[in-house]
């Protein structure tokens, strides 16, 4: 990790120099934020299980044709993404009313909506992500129209294609984050899906028990976290039978005698 050219780090991620120009290498870490950091915490094995989920929903969405930049998975904590520009608004999908929203607006959490609904955050750290509308992106020029077109018609694309996956394996998708970024090939500015896609940034409920499956574990402090990662992983046939915190663990401890 230390060879690497460090370019940013984040609340769950750190991102180096990829081996190629245009590449950068996305190295999830064990670390757990929420409410912008306020409260923090170390899921042991949470890196290595969210780069596997994350690497698996990609493929999976590369497959049905929404642009994204995974390129590979390089090691149980890394992957090769291509570079781009995040385009710094968040979008988040809703089908069933959750977190901030059923605060918000006093909708009661588990609420099925109509429709799936989405909404844009402003990603500022030093603001909270704060709720906004399309009018704000275009206004201070956070994006174009018609990446917000864009943004707008992938996030539903992945909505459709990832409730159905989840169904499949029991697990309700209640809401999710995405982020998309700006990727220049030759003269073209294309906007491709970027980040990740983890129980991080998703909230997963068991359809027989209603069990929570995502961050809300740990921001609701009602443990057994990594159990709920693993468990997401399982079902959808990643790690099948490995114990991902045991293998972070071994892998710890053989790097350290190394040194
Ligand atoms: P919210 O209900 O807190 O607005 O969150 C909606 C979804 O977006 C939820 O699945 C968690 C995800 N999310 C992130 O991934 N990062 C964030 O910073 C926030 C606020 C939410």
């Amino acid at each position: 990790m230390s060879r690497k050219n460090k370019l940013y780090e984040g609340k769950a991620k750190v991102l180096f120099e990829g081996p190629e120009p245009g590449t950068i290498i996305q190295y999830f870490k064990d670390d757990a934020t929420a409410f912008n950091a306020q409260k923090t915490g170390t899921l042991s094995g949470k890196g290595v299980v969210n780069n596997h989920i994350s690497e698996y929903l990609f493929k999976a969405l590369g497959n049905i044709g929404i642009p994204h930049h995974f390129i590979e998975r390089i090691s149980m904590r890394e992957q090769l993404v291509k570079a781009v520009e995040i385009i710094p608004v968040e979008v988040i999908v809703r089908n069933i009313a959750a977190g901030s929203m059923s605060q918000r607006l006093g909708i009661e959490e588990g609420t099925p909506l109509p429709n799936p609904l989405v909404e844009f955050c402003y990603k500022s750290d030093e603001l909270s992500d704060p709720l906004i509308a399309e009018e704000h992106i275009l206004t201070f020029g956070w994006a174009e129209e018609q990446e917000i077109d864009e943004m707008m018609f992938y996030a539903l694309r992945v909505n459709d294609f990832l409730s159905g996956m989840f169904a499949g394996i029991g697990i309700k998708l209640v809401d999710f984050k995405l982020e998309f970024g700006r990727f220049y090939e030759d003269e073209n500015c294309i906007t491709i899906l970027a980040d990740e896609i983890s129980p991080d940034g998703c909230r997963l409920w068991d359809m027989k028990t209603g069990e929570k499956m995502d961050k809300d574990r740990f921001r609701r402090d009602l443990g057994g976290e990594m159990e709920a990662y693993q468990e997401v992983a399982r079902r959808l046939g990643i790690l099948p039978s490995a114990d991902v915190t045991e293998i972070a663990d071994h892998k710890n401890k053989t790097s350290k005698s190394r040194s």
